[in-house]
């Protein structure tokens, strides 16, 4: 790609936008993204775009509408400023959860999002674990869908610990959970959750030996908090050591911090997709930052060269 590289940033992780600037050595793109007195959200691009390959750093984390309202305008704002090219970097894709019908009469949410991204002018899409990889496939625009596993396999590893068995907390994760378990060189068990509600969660039945080991949950996202508590108490009622937990977006929504911070695990790690509290430790939680993920990512689609090494390390 020829021009320039320019980076950026809505309001939903300013933080994130900086720290994949500072790793790629250049300056956030300065533009106004604030809003009417009206509630209406109000763009201005404040320097020239035009002919640049140019990347929106904007998770649609809480609040969600305002969130995937910015990306929308600020896509659009680049693209009549006539940026030769618009990547949308969602390292946290909101929406995702309604991903197909379960009942009648429901809309398939993730797909009316993904068609909005893609009329609002994005060229691309750039994200991380989302919460149904069949997602990718909503987009007719080239998708690149980078993995957190390796980098919270990497800091587990690297804590040697006794004994351990990596937990899928539900029937959706056994893929996820099964890739992490060979990096860190783990068994493997799997829980079957129900949900007797939309945010209720309801542990079923456990499958894989657990009796004396320490236990590893991996999740893709921490919500209300729910299934990683009643996760970890059902792993300790089993007889695990301790327990763990590890999540690619922390969405702490509701009471979950105080939930997770209540509950038996020893700690829970998440990455800076969403932003954290302190951007640092705070608690039980352990934030590990997938900014130089993101940066090379940004750098190799720049310089047209190949994802998927990043994809697989
Ligand atoms: C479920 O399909 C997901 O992988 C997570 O387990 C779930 O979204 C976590 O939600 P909560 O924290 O509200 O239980």
């Amino acid at each position: 790609m020829e021009g320039r590289l320019q980076i950026f940033s809505g309001n939903a992780n300013r933080a994130l936008a900086q720290e994949i600037c500072a790793h790629l050595n250049v300056n956030l793109g300065r533009a106004v993204v604030g809003m009417f007195k009206n509630g209406e959200t109000r763009i201005k691009i404040e320097e020239n775009v035009r002919g640049s390959d140019v990347f929106v750093v904007q998770p649609t984390c809480t609040p969600v509408n305002h969130h995937l309202m910015e990306l929308l305008l600020l896509i659009d704002a680049l693209r009549r400023a006539s940026a030769a090219r618009v990547t949308a970097v969602v390292p946290y894709y909101g929406y995702a959860k309604q991903e197909k019908k379960t009942t009648g009469r429901e809309p398939i949410s993730a797909k009316v999002v993904a068609n909005m991204i893609t009329v609002a002018g994005a060229d691309r899409v750039l994200t991380m674990d989302l919460h149904a990889p069949a997602i990718e496939g909503f987009f007719d625009i080239p998708v690149d869908h980078l993995q957190a596993g390796p980098i919270l396999a990497e800091y587990f590893s690297a804590m040697s610990l006794l004994d351990p068995v990596v937990v899928s907390p539900d029937a959706g994760g056994v893929g996820r959970a099964n890739a992490f378990r060979e990096r860190i060189g783990a068994s493997l068990a799997i829980i079957a959750k129900q949900r007797p509600t939309p945010d209720a969660v309801e542990i079923l039945e456990m499958v894989g030996e657990i009796e004396g080991k320490t236990a590893i949950i991996v999740d893709d996202m921490i919500s209300t908090g729910g299934t990683l508590a009643q996760a970890a108490q059902a792993l300790r009622d089993r007889g695990a050591r301790e327990v763990y937990a590890c999540s690619t977006h922390g969405i702490f929504a509701d009471h979950a911090l105080t939930i997770v911070g209540e509950s038996v695990l020893v700690e829970t790690v998440v990455t800076n997709t969403i932003p954290q509290e302190s951007g640092q430790n705070y608690g039980r939680v352990k934030v590990i930052s997938v900014a130089p993920l993101f940066a090379e990512a940004i750098l190799r689609i720049h310089k047209d060269l190949s994802l998927s090494a990043l994809f697989h390390e």
